[in-house]
């Protein structure tokens, strides 16, 4: 036997026990004729104390970091006992010890502040992973999956396989494709979602499917995107929108009891996909703190039922009087903030990625006074009118960007969240979950000239919208007007769910008509013969008696992140990819054998 006890497990009862611990050499501390030693294994640390007659056979057999190591010996109390670690009342008197291999010195400290850069670590995987750090997360990421699981299968959902090796699925990224031996000059791809294929479990009655599946996209990659990822992808049949929103809010409040052990009893907002825009620039809003926007300025077709506050915009101020969409936001106590400060934000808006010419504010100063950077151009009564509409206090900042409606919109929802972040809004330990509802069905792709799905194309209009989409062409006739046309304002039958400003979960009440279905590819450009060969299978099973149905699919790796309090899903993954998709440790991809190319009939053209 290598083992009796686990490094985790061993407390001042077992005192006096004889016990077998196998394990990986943590650190060696040497005190005279003395030697401790850390034993490391997934379940903690265990200290071993080697005595003066072993230390001879140490010497001549030296520990070193990373070797395992097997010992016989008699549990004891220690006299400098350690609060930190579990274990820590004890160490076990060694009277046996044998060397089960060696290792290497390793190319970082397997430590949780380690001195391995994000490189060296990706390279040496298999080391990282032994760090309580990433295991921690691992463990995580298991309990989010059995809880999942649970639930799922005492709700009456079934986990069923689904192909890898299949036709493209279009989700709005590129495919993976994989050549296939022996039908030469052909492709499978990789599905992006097992999507198609869910709604035909539906068709053929399993009506509650999910899969814990990964899934494969080729796409820019982010520190919330890897090119295959893990998703809870779940489908139901005769169902609603309300009974999917509440039957996977019961799924993650059980993740959060079960994982954090946090009641999330408070009802779980909802926003429409309008009104998330307009108050945070944004379709998945971080509503851990407030700091909604201000529309002083925009354009009417974009928010045709809202209107903004009383600005006058000839102002002389030919920022403001020009652009498209003026926007603020008040920052709670800046008002003091010194000019090296709004500098500094004035470049921050001015970097490459965010893309604004300048910044504009209004000091709320305390004494019920306002200062702004255009004081020339506004007088106090205007700059009041501004700060109100934002909101703002005395003693805040109000922080004003102008520009292109797409453009300001998005800088303005990232200067909120960086404002948030800066003053410690965005708690790592706190949880606001949200769904946005009422997407558009469509977005306009101005390279094409043609509409796009936003979510994918089998997901359904709202019911009040459908008439519409059946009743109108999808022409396009000014590109430049696109937003005028009656498909912008189609709604779809669609949900997300954010948690702190992220996107965990993503889905939709499907389309299940063959003649709606076949209305939509025409939507979306593609020629009836197009859709055939590419949507052929489902629009066939369509006619076999498809029920209603709807689903939903989570980012299991986000998820976890964010449970876990980190930004990058990486820290997740057990062997993950960088972000120019390399798998470093494996050095992959690869250039193939000239062999493998032949056998596949394909030719490397110049590169
Ligand atoms: P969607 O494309 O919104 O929907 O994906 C669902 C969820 O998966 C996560 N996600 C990702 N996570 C990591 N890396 C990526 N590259 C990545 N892309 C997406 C997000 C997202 O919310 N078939 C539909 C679901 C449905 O309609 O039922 C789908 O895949 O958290």
């Amino acid at each position: 036997m290598y083992r009796t006890h686990t490094c985790g497990e061993l407390r001042i009862s077992q005192t006096g026990n004889q016990v077998t611990l196998a394990g990986w050499v943590q650190t060696v501390r040497k005190f005279g004729a003395i030697t401790f030693v850390d034993l490391r294994d997934r379940y903690g640390i265990t200290q071993l104390l080697f005595g003066e007659e072993l230390n001879k056979l140490l010497e001549e057999n030296p520990l070193g970091r990373e070797y395992v190591l097997q010992v016989t010996g008699v549990v004891t109390e220690r006299s400098n006992k350690n609060p930190q670690l579990p274990t820590g009342d004890i160490e076990i008197t060694v009277k046996e010890f044998s060397i089960l291999n060696k290792s290497v010195t390793p190319p970082f400290t397997i430590q949780d502040d380690t001195d391995g850069g994000e490189d060296l670590r990706m390279k040496y995987r298999y080391l990282d992973l032994r760090r309580n750090a990433v295991k921690k997360n691992l463990e995580l990421r298991y309990a989010v999956n059995r809880s999942a699981r649970n639930y799922l299968h005492e709700k009456g959902f079934m986990d069923i396989e689904t192909p890898f090796l299949i036709k493209s699925t279009p989700e709005g990224a590129r495919d993976f494709v994989v050549p296939s031996r022996m039908n030469p000059g052909e492709f499978y791809a990789l599905p992006q979602s097992p999507q198609t294929f869910k709604q035909l479990l539906m068709v053929s009655g399993y009506d509650r499917y999910y899969q814990v599946v990964r899934c494969f996209r080729d796409e820019d990659l982010r520190a919330d995107r890897q090119p295959e990822f893990t998703q809870i992808d779940c489908e139901m049949c005769f169902v609603e929108q309300e009974d999917i929103l509440e039957m996977f809010e019961g799924l993650i409040r059980q993740i959060f009891k079960e994982v954090k052990g946090i009641d999330y009893t408070a009802a779980i907002e909802r926003m429409s996909w309008e009104d998330a825009m307009w108050q945070y620039g944004n379709d998945k809003p971080d509503i851990r703190f407030g700091m909604k926007i201000a529309n002083l300025k925009f354009p009417g077709y974009v928010f045709p039922e809202k209107s903004a506050p009383l600005v006058s915009w000839h102002s002389g101020f030919k920022v403001f009087d020009d652009a498209e969409t003026v926007v603020a936001v008040a920052v709670p106590g800046c008002s003091e903030y010194s000019r090296k400060q709004t500098d500094e934000l004035t470049d921050w808006v001015k970097r490459p990625q965010i893309g604004m010419l300048g910044l504009a504010f209004i000091k709320c100063l305390p004494d019920g006074s306002f200062k702004s950077s255009f004081d020339k151009f506004f007088p106090e009564d205007k700059l009041k009118v501004i700060a109100d509409a934002a909101n703002a206090k005395a003693g805040d900042l109000v922080l004003i960007l102008a520009g292109p409606e797409e453009r300001t919109r998005k800088a303005i929802s990232e200067l909120r969240l960086e404002m948030g972040k800066r003053l410690g809004l965005r708690k790592a330990d706190e949880f606001k979950l949200l769904w946005v509802l009422d997407f558009p069905l469509f977005e306009y792709d101005a390279e094409e000239n043609r509409w796009v799905a936003r979510h994918h194309p089998f997901t359904s209009p709202r019911p009040d919208d459908i008439q519409t989409m059946i009743g109108q062409s999808p022409v396009i006739g000014n590109a430049d007007k696109y937003l005028e046309h009656p498909y912008a304002r189609i709604k779809a039958n669609a949900y997300d769910m954010v948690l702190n400003g992220n996107e965990i979960g993503g889905g939709s009440i499907r389309i299940y008509q063959r003649n709606l279905q076949e209305k939509m590819f025409a939507a979306l450009g593609m020629s009836p013969e197009e859709a055939l060969r590419k949507f052929g299978f489902l629009l066939g099973a369509f006619e076999y008696g498809a029920p209603p149905h709807g689903g939903i699919a989570f980012g299991f790796d986000r998820l976890c992140a964010i449970l876990g309090g980190s930004e990058s899903i990486r820290d997740f993954i057990a062997f993950p990819k960088n972000n120019s998709g390399r798998d470093v440790m494996l050095d992959a991809p690869s250039a193939i054998d000239a062999k493998q190319l032949e056998e596949l009939g394909l030719v490397i053209g110049d590169l």
